[in-house]
C-alpha cells in the first residue's frame, strides 16, 4: 500500500493506503474502535470494525496509548462529518514506537509544567496551529520583499560593535580579539548592504539580555529588518503599513483553520489595511496626560502607555518623533525640533504594544560621531559604520519587526513565549 500524508487523502478515496503518525485519542465500544491520528499534515479519524479485522489487530488496537507512533493501513472513505472530511477504515495496524505514560494528558496542566515539556507540548493542536501561523508569516516576509525587489542579506550574529544600547548585551570571549556581542540587531550591517543593493532586508535571531519578565520579552527573538536607500521617515512608515497589512492578510487568507483552532476573533485583524493612523510622540504625551497619566514629555512610553494609546484605534498606530534621549544613537535628528529624532514605533491594537521600531538614519558623519560619543559608545568599533557616511552618504531608513510579537498578536495569544518553538527567557534555557 502507498504511504500517504493525511492532507492528500482526498486523492485516494476508495483506495487502500497506509498512514503513519501519532495517536491523539482512542475510544472503543465492543464492536467498533476509533483512533484520531496526527501526522503533521493533518488529523485523521481511523475506524476499526471488530468483525472486519483480525483478532490480533483488534487486540493491538486496545493497547494503543496517547502519542504512540503507528502505521495504519486501510480504505479511504469520504465522510463529511469526519475531521478533514475523510476517514480510514483500518484493516491492519502496526505500532512503530510505543509511548508509555505520556506526560501531557487531556487534563489541565500548569504553564511551567507545559514549558518544561515544551519538546512534547509542541505536538498539541494549539501549538501546531501557532507554529503553522508563524511559518506562514515567515514565508510571507520573504515573499513581500522578494516581490518588491529587495535583496535578502544575512547579518552576523557575533559582532564587535554594540548595535542598539549597552544595557542588555550578551557577550562572549572571542579569541584574542576581546569581547564579541550577540547581535541585538542586524541593522548596522544591512545599512552597508543598502548602499550595495538599494533595498535589502535581514531576518534572523537577535539577542537581548532583558531582565524583564513581561509577556512581550524574550532574550532570543527573531527580527526582520528592511533598509531602503533614499527613503525618508514618512516613506518608511508607508512601507511598514503595507508590510504589516500583507502579513496579516496572508495569515487570514491561508491559515483560517489554524486561527479557528485558536478561537481567534479575526474581526480586528480584518481592519489592518493601509493607511494606519499616525500621532507624534508629543501629541501622544498630551493625550495620555489628558487621560489622567502623570507621564512627562521626555520619558519613553511604557507598556501601559502603549496599550492606552492603541486602545483608541482599530488599526495599528504609528507614534513618531520620540525624544532623542530615549532612542538609539543612529536615529536622525529631526531638523524641525532638535530634541526629537525621525523615528517611529508601530503599536499593535488589542494591547500587544510595540511590534515595529523604525527610523531614518543619521547620514551625516560628524553628527553621527557626536551621537556615538554622546552615548558613551566606543567610536573605534564604529569606524566601518562611519565610513558609510564618508563614501557616498545617502538618505536611508529602515525598521525592525519582532516576529514573535507579531505572531502572538495575529494568533491572539496572551504571551509571546508560545510564539516560538523553544523560548529563551531570563529563567528558561531548557529544553
Ligand atoms: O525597537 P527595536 O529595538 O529596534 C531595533 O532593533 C532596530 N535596530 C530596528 C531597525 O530599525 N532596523 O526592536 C525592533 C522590534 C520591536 O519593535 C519588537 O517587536 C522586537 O523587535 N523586540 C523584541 N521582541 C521580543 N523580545 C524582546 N526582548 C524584544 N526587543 C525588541
Ligand atoms: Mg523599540
Amino acid at each position: 500500500m502507498p504511504f500517504v500524508d493525511i492532507r492528500d487523502l482526498g486523492r485516494h478515496v476508495g483506495q487502500g493506503v497506509t498512514v503513519r503518525g501519532w495517536v491523539v485519542t482512542t475510544r472503543s465500544s465492543g464492536k467498533i474502535a476509533f483512533a484520531v491520528i496526527r501526522d503533521g499534515s493533518g488529523y485523521l479519524q481511523s475506524v476499526l470494525p471488530k468483525n472486519e479485522v483480525s483478532e490480533e489487530t483488534w487486540t493491538r488496537f486496545q493497547t494503543l496509548t496517547q502519542e504512540a507512533c503507528l502505521s495504519v493501513t486501510g480504505l479511504v472513505r469520504e465522510d463529511q462529518r469526519a475531521p478533514g472530511g475523510f476517514e480510514l477504515t483500518a484493516s491492519s495496524l502496526e505500532v512503530l514506537g510505543p509511548s508509555v505514560d505520556y506526560p501531557i494528558t487531556p487534563k489541565e496542566h500548569g504553564t511551567s509544567f507545559l514549558f518544561e515539556h515544551r519538546h512534547l507540548w509542541l505536538r498539541s493542536r494549539r501549538q501546531v496551529a501557532i507554529a503553522r501561523i508563524r511559518h506562514e508569516v515567515c514565508q510571507a516576509i520573504h515573499d513581500f520583499f522578494n516581490e518588491r525587489g529587495f535583496v535578502h542579506v544575512d547579518s552576523p550574529i557575533l559582532s564587535g560593535a554594540i548595535g542598539e544600547e549597552a544595557g542588555n548585551l550578551f557577550s562572549t570571549e572571542y579569541f584574542d580579539l576581546g569581547k564579541a556581542y550577540l547581535a541585538q540587531t542586524g541593522q548596522l550591517y544591512i545599512e552597508a548592504a543598502a548602499a550595495a543593493h538599494g533595498k535589502v532586508y535581514c531576518f534572523g535571531p537577535t539577542f537581548r539580555a532583558e531582565k524583564s519578565k513581561t509577556r512581550r520579552h524574550l532574550t532570543e527573538f527573531w527580527m526582520c529588518e528592511p533598509e531602503v536607500a533614499f527613503a525618508d521617515s514618512n516613506e518608511n512608515m508607508r512601507l511598514q503599513e503595507a508590510f504589516l497589512s500583507y502579513l496579516v492578510g496572508r495569515a487570514l487568507d491561508r491559515r483560517k483553520e489554524e486561527l479557528k483552532e485558536l478561537e481567534r476573533d479575526t474581526t480586528p485583524l480584518e481592519q489592518v489595511t493601509p493607511p494606519f493612523p499616525r500621532m507624534s510622540y508629543s501629541d501622544a504625551i498630551a493625550q495620555l496626560q489628558a487621560g489622567g497619566s502623570d507621564i512627562q514629555w521626555g520619558r519613553d512610553l511604557g507598556a501601559d502607555d502603549e496599550t492606552e494609546l492603541a486602545k483608541q484605534q482599530q488599526k495599528p498606530l504609528f507614534v513618531f518623533n520620540y525624544p532623542k534621549e530615549v532612542k538609539a544613537f543612529y536615529m536622525k535628528e529631526n531638523p524641525d525640533d532638535l530634541r526629537t529624532v525621525l523615528n517611529n514605533d508601530c503599536l499593535a491594537p488589542e494591547g500587544y504594544g510595540e511590534i515595529i521600531g523604525g527610523s531614518q538614519r543619521e547620514d551625516d558623519h560628524d553628527r553621527l560621531l557626536a551621537r556615538i560619543l554622546g552615548q558613551g559608545l566606543d567610536p573605534a568599533t564604529y569606524g566601518w559604520y562611519l565610513d558609510l557616511r564618508k563614501y557616498g552618504t545617502f538618505v536611508h531608513s529602515g525598521f525592525g519587526l519582532g516576529l514573535e510579537r507579531t505572531v502572538a498578536w495575529i494568533c491572539g495569544i496572551s504571551h509571546i513565549r508560545e510564539a516560538i518553538a523553544f523560548p529563551r527567557q531570563i529563567h528558561r534555557l531548557y529544553p
